[in-house]
């Protein structure tokens, strides 16, 4: 089964061709970090105006560089949320009209249990049951997966998720958007012995996160660098690096102990955050003298990406799942709404 994938939730155009039998055929990403870097965040309406010109052509280079038509295709998935309603709404009607055009099945995907599966497109995919770390720009969370659309919601952030914090802190040091690589570029030249952030909830049992308390922590400690000195290169340098490990040790240990709660010995990272060098190396070197098999996604594929909507796309697709009539966009979804693909209609 030929799938085409669409991804248009955010500020990334991504396409994809997933082959069931022979894998990922071809992919191309757009990136719309330009038309918002001046706005210093994603600005909805222009999110959804560059979608319309870009999602198309972007299809085509996909089929050509796959050698494939239209026609070879056998269903088209796109991401139907959770996500900007305009910008998904450009996705899935242009993914809903290619398919009742080529007489094909769409399926509206969401876009967090694309990036879930984002890892399974490495060559060592992990094996269920496992606990997923989903860091992204929207939501920081911790589940339990037991099978494709099995899943169990073990803790999630009270507030801001950890890409949005790492963004915030971001602005607080005056780089551009989208922060988060910023940030861990910056937190390279850091000194380790300048600052100690606190890391947030670790002390209360239980798996929720919080970082509004870190950001405030960030931005007291901005403060104090200004009035002190003005603030310098080096002062964000030491703060990038102190509010890095802060994040990035807080979710070690809460990934320790989902594991330990859950009795199980897999750990997969995905979403945007899961890009960051320094949370992957951390949790593979702290977790994996335990016995613990950690995976996360190839780096091109840790960010939005149409590959893992054409692949979570394509398993569904497989089991017989198909847009109903009504299908439509969710700007929410909780993935627990989720269930096994045995239960779609066909
Ligand atoms: O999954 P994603 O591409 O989009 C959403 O679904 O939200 O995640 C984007 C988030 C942004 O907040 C971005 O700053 C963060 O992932 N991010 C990073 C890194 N690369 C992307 N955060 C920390 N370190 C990185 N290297
Ligand atoms: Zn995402």
């Amino acid at each position: 089964m030929r799938i085409l994938g669409i991804e248009t939730s955010c500020d990334e155009t991504g396409i994809a061709l997933y082959d069931t039998q022979h894998g990922l055929l071809a992919d191309a990403l757009y990136s719309q970090v330009e038309v918002h870097a001046q706005y210093g965040g994603v600005v909805p309406e222009l999110a959804s105006r560059d979608h319309i010109r870009k999602t198309l052509p972007l299809i085509d280079q996909v089929l050509a560089a796959a050698n494939c038509t239209k026609t070879a295709l056998d269903g088209v998935a796109y991401t139907a949320g959770p996500g900007l309603v305009g910008a998904l709404m450009v996705g899935a009607t242009l993914g809903r009209s290619l398919a009742r055009g080529l007489g094909i099945p769409s399926l509206g995907v969401h876009h967090m249990e694309g990036h879930l599966l984002a890892p399974m497109l490495d060559t060592d995919p992990p094996a269920y049951p496992f606990v997923a770390l989903l860091v992204s720009g929207g939501h920081s969370q911790l589940v339990r997966v037991d099978g494709l659309g099995v899943y169990a919601l073990l803790g999630e952030s009270l507030d801001d998720a950890a890409g949005e914090a790492f963004d915030k802190t971001a602005k607080l040091l005056g780089l551009p958007y989208p922060g988060g690589p910023e940030v861990a570029k910056l937190a390279e030249q850091g000194d380790p012995q300048r600052f100690t952030f606190p890391r947030p909830m670790i002390k209360q049992p239980g798996l929720d996160l919080s970082f509004s308390g870190l950001k405030t922590h960030t931005l007291t400690t901005v403060r104090q660098c200004v009035a002190e000195t003005g603030l310098t290169e080096q002062d964000k340098a030491d703060i990038a690096y102190a509010f890095e490990r802060a994040v990035v040790e807080t979710l070690v240990i809460k990934c320790r102990r989902a594991l330990q709660q859950e009795g199980l010995h897999t750990l997969v990272m995905a979403g945007g955050v899961s890009a960051n060098l320094s949370l992957r190396e951390s949790l593979a070197t702290k977790l994996e003298p335990d016995g613990v098999d950690v995976h996360y996604p190839p780096l091109r594929f840790c960010t939005d990406n149409g590959a893992m909507i054409a692949y979570a796309g394509a398993l569904r697709l497989l089991a017989g799942e198909r847009d109903g009539a009504q299908a439509d966009v969710r700007a929410r979804w909780p993935m627990t709404e989720l269930s096994p693909p045995e239960g779609a209609y066909a």
